[in-house]
């Protein structure tokens, strides 16, 4: 590194990692909620909000600051929820408004805050909006709020060359029609046009309803998608080494309808109305976006506050790649006067104690199946465990998925008859689908459904993995050894040494070629080595000899001067 913005990391020298005005959300650490999968609390097999208040103890016991609930509107649950139907009320899949007006008061009172998803690319094909827009004759305002075009070769053919993410032609044609609508996802996900102002007006309007039902925040779905390239060109794929075109949805790609400069003017208006709320309302962005530079354009001081780190995420079990990610995240945070984020998984994820047991992880949507080589559970355990170190030591905000605080891996075993994510019947199958991230959470080991409806309640959704039993809350709740001891401990100490707005600096000990990665975390009443031995070998920490620890990743993960392999420890300097 080279550049000024680098001068942060440079050895030895720490340099506030927070901005210098921060905000609550700058070291929070926020759980994201799966509701389908959290907790059933009505037993027909799907998780719901009443599940999520009969269960809200355990995020306080393990001590978040916020909550990240995803999409609980009403909505025919094709892409489980992301497609809305209804952006101001509650699927009674899920509850009612009440249920979340609950949540919401019973969460503040506990001290923890909540934010909910905005999924403003698409709605889905039954909004009323695209129902209406289907019968509408041309001109009527009512298409102008989707991306509808006439195909080309008389109608025959699609408008242009784009792809969904999910698989197949980014474009359906309108029944009995020569014009076809975009979307970008799912077919019964059509894409709002963000060039129409009517549009602008009806998601101010949505965002204001839930501002005043008291939320903290909405995570952005999709925050990269919603403006396209102006005249929506075919798409012209830059070439992988190997010769191979690079998907239009990949986050590096030069896409056509990813990451256009106009998005930015649409988060500095929801800025405006944030703003004119009391408290800290935040926006965050979830943008697939590379580089770093790219990405922390959406945090600059007049759009939002936060962008999933997915740099991070994909960096993986790798020393250099993840000292690369660590230092160009804070370089790029510094640039704009942001916080840094730190992210693991999602539910758009592998899990990561499932990817860091394999030698190659599959690309996310690919996930792992019955056919694939199984994941070493043994080894992915261990590094998640050395891993969370590392994330939840670094300054910034955190997210943690529902789960994480288990070690919970991913269901690779789901039979094709399972699966729900339409990922996989798009993909035919050559994709699996996230389905395997998104099993129903384990409470307890010896109950129906391991705890995660009522006693007589119907099947869930998706079948939860055989290897989750022994995970199970219960168990884990009841061994101090455990990762979800381990979770509440670091959060602990974090929060007690004010770690996540510490200053950050590589340590002289941090040597990414031999799989070290070791920095210093500065507070003003402390300071701590944290170092992540990311190799197979044991690693001498001269320095921290005769030191105690704050926290390490197992039980033979330190051994007085020695760092075992796959295995991290926080240690006070002073
Ligand atoms: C986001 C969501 C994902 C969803 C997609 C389309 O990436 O996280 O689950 O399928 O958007 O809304």
């Amino acid at each position: 590194m080279t550049t000024d913005a680098a001068r942060p990391q440079e050895r030895g020298r720490p340099q506030p990692s927070v901005p210098p005005s921060p905000r609550w959300s700058d070291d929070a650490v926020i759980y994201q909620i799966y509701p389908r999968s959290f907790a059933d609390g009505d037993g027909d097999g799907v998780g719901d909000l009443r599940g999520t208040l009969d269960r809200l103890s355990h995020i306080v016991d393990l001590g978040v600051d916020a909550i990240w609930l995803s999409p609980f509107y009403p909505s025919p649950q094709n892409d489980a929820g992301y497609d809305v139907a209804d952006y101001v009320d509650v699927d009674p899949l899920f509850g009612s408004l009440d249920d979340f007006d609950e949540l919401v008061a019973r969460a503040h009172d506990a001290g923890i805050r909540v934010i909910v998803d905005l999924v403003p690319n698409h709605t889905s094909s039954t909004h009323p909006w695209f129902q209406a827009a289907l019968t509408a004759e041309a001109g009527d305002p009512a298409r102008d709020l989707y991306v509808i075009r006439p195909g080309r070769e008389g109608g025959d053919a699609p408008p242009n060359n784009w792809t969904s993410v999910f698989g197949g032609p980014a474009w359906t044609r309108l029944p009995g029609s020569d014009d076809w609508y975009l979307h970008i996802f799912d077919p019964t996900q059509p894409d709002l046009d963000w060039s129409n102002p009517a549009v602008h007006e009806e998601f101010a309007d949505i965002l204001r309803f839930w501002l005043d039902r008291g939320v903290d925040g909405f995570r952005v779905d999709v925050a990269h998608g919603l403006v396209k390239a102006e005249g929506l060109p075919d798409h012209v794929p830059a070439l992988e080494a190997s010769g191979e075109p690079v998907p239009s949805s990949s986050p590096t790609a030069a896409s056509p309808f990813f990451d256009q400069d106009g998005v930015h003017e649409i988060y500095r208006e929801w800025r405006r109305i944030l703003d004119a709320y009391p408290g800290e309302r935040i926006l965050v962005a979830e943008a697939w976006v590379e580089p770093l530079e790219r990405l922390f354009r959406y945090v600059r001081a007049d759009e939002m506050d936060q962008a999933f780190n997915f740099t991070f995420l994909m960096a993986g079990w790798d020393a250099p790649g993840l000292a690369r990610a660590i230092e160009g995240t804070f370089a790029a945070a510094a640039e704009v006067g942001a916080a840094p984020t730190w992210v693991l998984s999602n539910h758009d994820t592998v899990r990561h104690p499932s990817r860091f047991g394999v030698a190659e992880p599959p690309p996310h949507q690919r996930g792992i199946g019955p056919d694939d080589p199984q994941p070493d559970l043994t080894l992915g355990r261990r590094r998640a465990s050395a891993m969370a170190l590392i994330e939840l030591g670094l300054p910034g905000s955190a997210y943690i998925y529902q789960g994480d605080e288990l070690g919970l891996p991913e269901h690779t075993q789901l039979p094709a008859s399972a699966r729900r994510d339409p990922v996989y019947a798009r993909s035919r199958g050559a994709e699996l689908g996230r389905d395997g991230a998104r099993t129903p959470y384990p409470w307890s080991a010896s109950a129906p459904h391991l705890g995660f409806g009522t006693p007589a309640g119907e099947e869930t959704w998706l079948p939860q993995p055989k290897g989750h039993s022994v995970l199970a809350h219960d168990i884990q709740n009841d061994d101090p050894e455990s990762q979800l001891h381990l979770y509440r401990g670091l959060l602990r100490t974090r929060r007690e040494l004010g770690m996540g707005r510490g200053a950050f600096a590589w340590h002289p000990l941090h040597d990414p070629r031999r799989g070290l990665l070791a920095f210093t975390v500065t507070t003003e009443t402390a300071a701590v080595l944290v170092a992540a031995n990311l190799s197979e070998v044991p690693i001498a920490l001269p320095e921290a000899v005769g030191r105690p620890t704050l926290a390490a990743s197992g039980p033979a993960a330190w051994d007085e001067g020695t760092l075992s392999g796959e295995s991290a420890v926080w240690v006070p300097l002073a």
